[in-house]
């Protein structure tokens, strides 16, 4: 068992530094879509604050290449601002004297938030220089930050290889609530699969293959699997170095009796149709791009929701946020939401768009991490969950 906040002695007037997951969405203007990822990281803040100790908070949002004033954190510092009793302020970097100063300036139980720790290139490639300036920041390093546990970058694995350290109220929740989803899976135990990370969850779902029982496959995710299949895909988006995953995938399923659901009609738009008319196909076939999955393939992937002992959801089944191509995924959603089988669903787009149809009250467990929780329910453990210190007994 890993050592949570709970076991920290005396946090007052320390500088803890507490990762967690922000990357949520936000439009254009700052606005943001849906807070799940943010409301629920608020018990652990307001612990480590109740506890007096000088919360300085990590995260990063989406991926940029660089600085990028449309990915700054400062919208999220506004709404932790009305979220939090205690004093909330933003600093504009992650590293260097400015932020050294400020926190020398904060008080017992005030809480700042820092800057997109993926500005930095050190980040992503988990730089243990850059690991060592955010280290020398603070005295506690505390993880809370599920949704990107399954990625060894620097302000959530390679700081805490430098500090004492503990897991969030939220990571432990996870950790509890899917672990005891794989303890013994209800069979048939359905896993819905769709979104855009396609490089991302297709080595994970190479090996989840094993634990599910039926997969069904939606989304942009979807198109890869045909193109493996050989089958016409028209110019919607396919992950070339994929394609060779997704085959073994198709044969691994096939040797040990598993079902891959596919899609078997499509919401698509011609690149070269000005009016971007929808047609809805069975076959894509020249510019045809595939936003949406049709209405037989919503019918047959409902019918084995139906049936479902257990349900894992992740990725969107279309591309939600333009209103012609949602109801693959509010109909999916609706399915999932009135299924007899225990749904867990997770990913900071598909736990968007169920609260966008107000259908989150009735999934049984909402997850904030996406491929994080995919890995997590696929191997039982994550590498920034792993390399916390152990509970003492
Ligand atoms: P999650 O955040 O739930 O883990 P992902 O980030 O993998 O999911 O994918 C979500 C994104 O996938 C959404 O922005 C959605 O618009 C996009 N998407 C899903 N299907 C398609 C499609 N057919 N074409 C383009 N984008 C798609
Ligand atoms: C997510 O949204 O799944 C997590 O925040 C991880 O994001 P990433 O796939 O860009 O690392
Ligand atoms: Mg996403």
């Amino acid at each position: 068992m890993k050592r949570t906040i709970k076991d920290l002695a005396e946090l007052k007037g320390k500088v803890v530094l507490c990762r967690v997951d922000f990357n949520v969405p936000i439009d254009e203007t700052g606005r943001i879509l849906d807070a799940t990822r943010i409301i629920n990281a608020l018990p652990t803040l307001n612990y480590l604050s109740g506890q007096g100790a000088k919360v300085v908070v990590l995260s990063h949002l989406d991926r940029p290449k660089g600085y990028d004033i449309r990915k700054s954190l400062w919208p999220i510092a506004v709404l932790l601002m009305n979220k939090i009793k205690a004093n909330v302020t933003f600093c504009n970097s992650v590293i260097g004297q400015e932020v050294k100063n400020r926190i020398d300036a904060m008080k017992d139980g005030d809480v700042m938030l820092l800057e997109n720790v993926r500005f930095y290139q050190g980040e992503s490639e988990c730089d243990m220089n850059f690991a060592k300036e955010i280290a020398a920041l603070g005295q506690i390093f505390v993880n809370d930050a599920f949704g990107v546990a399954h990625r060894e970058n620097a302000s959530n694995y390679g700081v805490a290889r430098l500090l004492p350290n503990a897991i969030g109220i939220l990571m432990e929740k996870e950790i509890n609530a899917l672990s005891s989803f794989m303890e013994e899976p209800k069979k048939p135990f359905v896993a819905v699969l769709g979104g855009a990370k396609v490089e991302t969850k297709i080595d994970i779902l190479n090996r989840f293959v094993d634990k599910a029982d039926t997969i069904i496959i939606g989304g942009a995710m979807a198109y890869t699997f045909l193109a493996a299949k050989g089958e016409s895909v028209g110019t919607s988006i396919v992950q070339k170095n994929s394609i060779q995953t997704a085959e073994q995938i198709l044969a691994r399923a096939e040797s040990e009796g598993k079902k891959i659901l596919l899609p078997i009609d499509h919401v698509c738009v011609r690149d070269s149709d000005r009016a971007k008319r929808c047609l809805v196909t069975s076959r894509m076939t020249g510019d045809m791009k595939g936003f949406d999955i049709g209405p037989k393939t919503i019918k047959l992937y409902s019918q084995a929701i139906q049936q479902a002992g257990q349900i894992f959801w992740n990725g969107p089944m279309g591309l939600y946020e333009d209103g012609r191509f949602k109801n693959g995924t509010l109909k999916i959603a609706k399915a999932i939401a009135n299924a007899k089988g225990y749904s867990l669903v997770g990913g900071g787009d598909t736990v968007a768009a169920i609260n966008s149809f107000g259908l989150g009250k009735k999934m049984n467990y909402i997850s904030t991490g996406g491929g994080a929780t995919m890995k997590f329910l696929e191997e039982g453990s994550l590498p920034a969950i792993d390399v916390i210190q152990e509970k003492i007994l």
